[in-house]
């Protein structure tokens, strides 16, 4: 056995897996010390491997110790899926948060684990879980939506399930909420904004025994996120006490190789890039401790060590795209649903045709995505099945029997059809992760480019054993000029759909007023003509099988499951301003929906609001005080003909605050299936962490009238309260420890 087996043993029969790993630690040559600091492929040849299909066919490994037996790690990333081909893609992680619940999530994280593992991966950062703060981020799609507290849930439920399997990772850390800027822009934001909105939800998932984080690409408040030690140490380490290690994100993560050691930064990720160059020379040249090095090192060691038993599992590789996993993205893509208008055509059935009420003949399907694999961002998160079943094909495989028509653009097909369904939205061409020319931007950063004449690249590391044999990094050319596999992405210019798309639903809706629009996309759409159609449907980027969860919801063999996970605005105009070119952005403490309640503007649709087919009646019955615990009880009534389920929200309310506040924040929710005409009870515990302000690097539980609101939306007018009293005014956390800042460093 090797010397990490037998540490890895110990640690399994108890013994503390930070001493095991300084003592095995103390056993390594600084050259091996320094080799877990960053990938574990040069440069050059990684990159035209990782551009040109490599990112796609197998893990990358960093922090290997092979005389030891130090498996490293090996990532491949997420949310989607495993981003190794082939694997099951689920819907996006918006369309997951729309469905507001974590125990699907989980079930996802666990499947999503199983086949990482089986592809080989050790790691994944599938763990996106930046705030919405604007819908046109590119990427919105990877992260939950705009609230703090239910990203934080749904996150700390995907790292829960990943890591049956597999160390997870979270990021990106912190406030990368922009994506064509995210290479150099500034984000500056206070002491409240930062730990009450942008990193509470970090916190959750720290708390989770997530095994590592990704620094942002962006600098914080002057730092880049990378080299940061307000982030990475202060945060991270002796606030929040969380034992892991961190990465930067790829290629240009960190700006200073030396003094991100110091600062928290782990690994470079991931290749040998701008720490290989410099690190052994500072170590010799006292510009870097070794204890620093050994740190850094301790905290990778100590957590291979900790996920020992994970990684040793090996999941059935039958698993990988089988039955099970596209049964759960069906019935996740249909849980995600999003219903926004429907004035009673929907589900189709013999009784929804309003005409002489005879079953459903004929269906007209309009635009090009109906018939397009369309599965989202098109860089990092995307995933490849072997199957896709398009909204068209879904509606095919449903109903063999009934005449479907399906064209691009020509809605003369509407006119006689007893339904016409119109699927526009984004591709991976209007959003998704933006690479654009970074490397050219960053080309200082690079090591060299080996000569022509240079001798042939190393032989990349060997691959550690997996159950399906996956194919070993191959030998690249250093020279070669990859064509990228990534689509273009970037941030949305606007959150209308395209005018062709617009121009497709207006003539459908003046055919034929059995018109049900879909749209697809990673975020919110602003809909000028939502009430032209007889309904109108959200259905994301809804994986492998969301053509036939589409069908399911159509014609109600399953329910339309999700809500809003953001305030869908009337007019782009009524949010914070978000400018995808700037080099300076200020984060306040209002966005979303919390902005449009300090403005006094309604949204379209509100956070939280999405139709069912049945109809729920609530009574918010006692709010029960507990030490200084809140706990909502409320009673759910279905008072529909139809079993069905809906989201209960819990909001809270400081009357009298000190502090400038949302005027409703989300304090608990919970997902309640009831029967047709049942009730039922449920306790939803609030989460009133969410509500201390952050004041001289303590925090304060503020104490006064706090009224708790329960609804099936964010919108006022739904909302049932209980008052509650809290006296005083008391600190919760000591101050803590203050570092000294290292400035920013030169831009690129
Ligand atoms: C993305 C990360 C991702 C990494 C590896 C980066 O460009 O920002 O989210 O995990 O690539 O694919």
């Amino acid at each position: 056995m090797t010397v990490f087996g037998e540490a890895a043993e110990r640690v399994r029969s108890g013994a503390d897996h930070r001493v095991e790993a300084r003592a095995l630690i103390a056993e390594m040559t600084l050259a091996e010390k320094l080799g877990c600091l960053d990938g574990d492929v040069d440069f050059w040849p990684g990159h035209i491997d990782m551009v040109s299909g490599g990112y796609y066919a197998h893990a990358w490994p960093a922090a290997a110790v092979e005389r030891l037996g130090v498996p490293g790690i090996w990532f491949a990333d997420g949310p989607r899926g495993c981003v190794i081909n082939p694997s099951t893609a689920f819907p996006v992680s918006m369309a997951r948060g729309a469905t507001f619940d974590p125990e699907l999530e989980e079930r996802i994280g666990e499947a999503i684990g199983a086949e990482l593992a089986i592809h080989g991966a050790t790691f994944t950062a599938a763990v996106c879980l930046n705030l919405l703060r604007h819908p046109a981020w590119g990427r919105a799609q990877e992260t939950y939506g705009e609230d703090p507290h239910h990203v934080g849930e749904m996150a700390a439920a995907l790292a829960r399930g990943l890591q049956n399997h597999v160390m997870a990772c979270m990021k990106h850390f912190a406030l990368n909420s922009m994506e064509n800027a995210r290479f150099s822009v500034d984000v500056t934001a206070d002491e409240r904004a930062l730990h009450e909105v942008y990193l509470p939800h970090f916190k959750r998932v720290a708390d989770e025994g997530v095994a590592s984080t990704m620094s942002a690409y962006n600098s914080v408040n002057g730092e880049w996120c990378g080299d940061s030690p307000t982030l990475l140490t202060d945060v991270l380490r002796s606030e929040w006490s969380w034992d892991g290690f961190v990465i930067t994100d790829f290629l240009f993560g960190l700006r200073d190789p030396i003094g991100s050691v110091g600062a928290g930064c782990d690994i470079e990720m991931p290749f040998r890039q701008q720490r290989e160059l410099v690190l052994a020379e500072a170590v010799r040249d006292g510009l870097l401790a070794e204890e620093t090095v050994d740190a850094a090192v301790e905290n990778i060691v100590a957590t291979l060590l900790r996920f020992g038993p994970v990684i040793d599992e090996k999941p059935d590789p039958a698993r990988l795209e089988g039955a099970a996993h596209r049964a759960l993205a069906r019935e996740a893509s249909a849980a995600s649903m999003v219903l926004l208008s429907n004035d009673g055509l929907l589900p189709l059935s013999a009784e929804s045709k309003r005409a002489a009420g005879s079953k459903l003949d004929s269906v007209a399907v309009l635009g090009h995505l109906a018939d397009t694999v369309n599965l989202g961002d098109g860089g990092s998160s995307d995933v490849h099945p072997t199957e896709v079943v398009t909204p068209l094909a879904g509606l095919r495989n449903a109903l063999p029997q009934v005449a479907i028509t399906h064209h691009d653009s020509d809605v003369s097909i509407a006119r006689d059809a007893d339904a016409v369904i119109v699927v526009v939205g984004y591709t991976s061409a209007d959003e998704g992760e933006f690479i654009g020319d970074a490397l050219h931007e960053v080309a200082h950063l690079l090591p060299p480019r080996p000569e022509r004449s240079a001798s042939a690249p190393e032989p990349e590391p060997a691959r550690e054993e997996t159950n399906d044999e996956p194919a070993a990094t191959p030998e690249i050319d250093p020279h070669g000029e990859p064509e990228s596999t990534f689509a273009p992405g970037g941030d949305r210019r606007s959150l209308r759909l395209s005018e062709a798309d617009e121009a497709l639903i207006a003539q459908a809706c003046a055919t034929s007023d059995r018109v049900v629009v879909a749209v697809m996309g990673g975020s919110a759409v602003v809909m000028p003509w939502i009430d032209e159609p007889a309904a109108v449907l959200q259905i994301w980027y809804p994986g492998a099988e969301g053509g036939t969860a589409l069908a399911d919801v159509l014609l109600g063999d399953a329910e339309p499951g999700g809500r809003l996970p953001f305030a869908q605005p009337v007019d782009e105009r009524d949010l914070v301003e978000f400018d995808p070119d700037a080099s300076a952005a200020t984060y306040g403490l209002l966005h979303g929906q919390w902005h449009l309640d300090q403005m006094g503007t309604a949204a379209a649709r509100p956070f939280g609001f999405g139709l069912g087919y049945t109809t729920f009646d609530l009574s918010f019955d006692e709010l029960r005080t507990d030490g200084g615990e809140l706990t909502a009880i409320v009673t759910a009534s279905n008072a529909g003909a139809r079993d069905g389920s809906t989201v209960v929200f819990a909001f809270a309310t400081v009357h009298g605050s000190a502090f400038e506040r949302p005027h409703r924040r989300l304090v608990g929710f919970s997902r309640i299936g009831i029967s047709a005409g049942e009730s039922l009870e449920t306790s939803i515990s609030l989460d009133l962490t969410q509500l201390h302000v952050r004041n001289n690097g303590e925090w304060l539980d503020e104490r006064g009238d706090y009224e708790i609101s329960i609804g099936l939306s964010a919108d006022p007018a739904g909302l049932q309260s209980h008052t509650v009293n809290r006296a005083g005014l008391r600190s919760v956390a000591p101050s803590q420890r203050r570092h000294q800042r290292t400035p920013r460093g030169s831009r690129p």
